[in-house]
């Protein structure tokens, strides 16, 4: 089991599992985002890790992969397109070469898996049941980068039935995260939360494609990839947006984050914490700055717990997510009618 440290800043705190029975209180609503921070000793030199919520592994699978033919990734407008293809040594290679430094971290781990039928997601979530340090499991139903990744979370059927399979075989706290791909978030995370999951993060990368015009062809050897970064946020935003509005289990904001404002506007938005990816690599220090940012701006604005401004900048409603009817709900009634633009305005 995991053990909570003394906390950084009190007002910091999160459980991000409060239907679970242990809970998951975090001293920071900062994680990192999976695959963007390796197992954890890759920075362990670099980052001051007691600052973070926790961190969140690279995605394991239940086999060794090599990952896809490179190049793997390039730069594009404020974000970058990768197709990394989950490269990892395996469940067996994981707990074999990674978990064991775990316990010497000062925050803790939550382990990303991916699987590929329902009796491997149960086998692979109970393989990281009872080790030191370990506080929860996310399953990622959505790397849109490996055949048949996006399909777990594509429909509301498959997301629950992954998301029953990964409770089937674990007694820590379950994240669901989803794949914006698939188009309107709401059925999906509701079904995941009717499902059990404690908690939901999203988003994973966009689809997306970049083409080299000097070999006639995709940029990247796998072809297409995901879009990260400060590109997706304003979309990242309004998926945690509207998700918030249809489930109660905290949701963890994905997507572009790169500053304490950044983070600030997902937790308006909904989010109950944060996970930083893209931007770790222009600077590894980037999730413990906005965790000192947050400190700052709760004892600025003179809030007990920061918790407290979450899902404020939602519309006021008397009914709780879970009363909310999805046939009720119009796909984007938030977007402004294009007759109602003024004309020209703006960028
Ligand atoms: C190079 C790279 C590798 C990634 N690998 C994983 C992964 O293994 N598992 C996963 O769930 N998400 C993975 N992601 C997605 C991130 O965790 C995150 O959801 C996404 O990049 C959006 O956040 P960001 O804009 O802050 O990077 C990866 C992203 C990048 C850029």
């Amino acid at each position: 089991m995991w053990k909570a440290l003394a906390g950084i800043a009190p007002a910091l705190t999160v459980n991000l599992a409060p239907s679970h029975r242990d809970g998951l209180v975090l001293r920071s609503p900062v994680l990192t985002a999976s695959g963007t921070f390796g197992f954890g000793d890759e920075y362990r030199d670099l980052v001051d890790l007691s600052r973070l919520g926790a961190i969140v592994t690279k995605t394991v699978t239940p086999e060794a992969r090599e990952g896809n033919p490179t190049p793997r990734t390039v730069e594009t407008p404020a974000g970058m397109l990768n197709s990394i293809g989950l490269p990892n040594p395996g469940v067996a290679g994981v707990l074999r070469e990674k978990a064991p430094i775990w316990p010497e971290l000062p925050c803790p781990v939550v382990v990303s898996v991916s699987a590929h039928d329902s009796t491997s997601w149960t086998a692979l979530a109970g393989a990281f049941d009872g080790l030191p340090n370990v506080c929860a499991i996310e399953a990622n139903l959505s790397c849109p980068n490996v055949a048949g990744g996006l399909d777990f979370s594509a429909t509301p059927e498959a997301a629950a039935a992954t998301v029953a399979a990964v409770l089937a075989g674990t007694e820590l706290p379950v994240i669901a995260k989803l794949s914006p791909n698939a188009g309107d978030i709401r059925p999906i995370a509701r079904a995941v939360e009717d499902a059990g999951a404690h908690a939901v993060s999203l988003i994973n990368t966009i689809v997306g494609l970049v083409v080299d015009v000097e070999r006639r062809r995709a940029f990247l050897g796998a072809g297409s990839g995901g879009v990260s970064g400060p590109a997706i946020r304003p979309v990242a935003l309004r998926f945690v947006y509207e998700a918030r509005q249809v489930v109660d289990v905290p949701i963890v904001g994905i997507g572009g984050i790169a500053s304490t404002e950044d983070a600030l506007q997902f937790l308006l938005a909904g989010a109950a914490a944060v996970q930083v990816g893209t931007a770790t690599f222009r600077d590894p220090r980037t999730a413990e700055t906005i965790t000192d940012g947050l400190a700052a701006y709760a004892r600025d604005h003179g809030l007990d717990l920061l918790q407290e401004i979450v899902g404020t900048a939602q519309p006021a409603t008397e009914a709780s997510a879970a009363e909310v009817d999805l046939e009720d709900v119009a796909v984007g009634e938030h977007v402004v009618a294009p007759d109602a633009l003024e004309p020209a305005g703006g960028a």
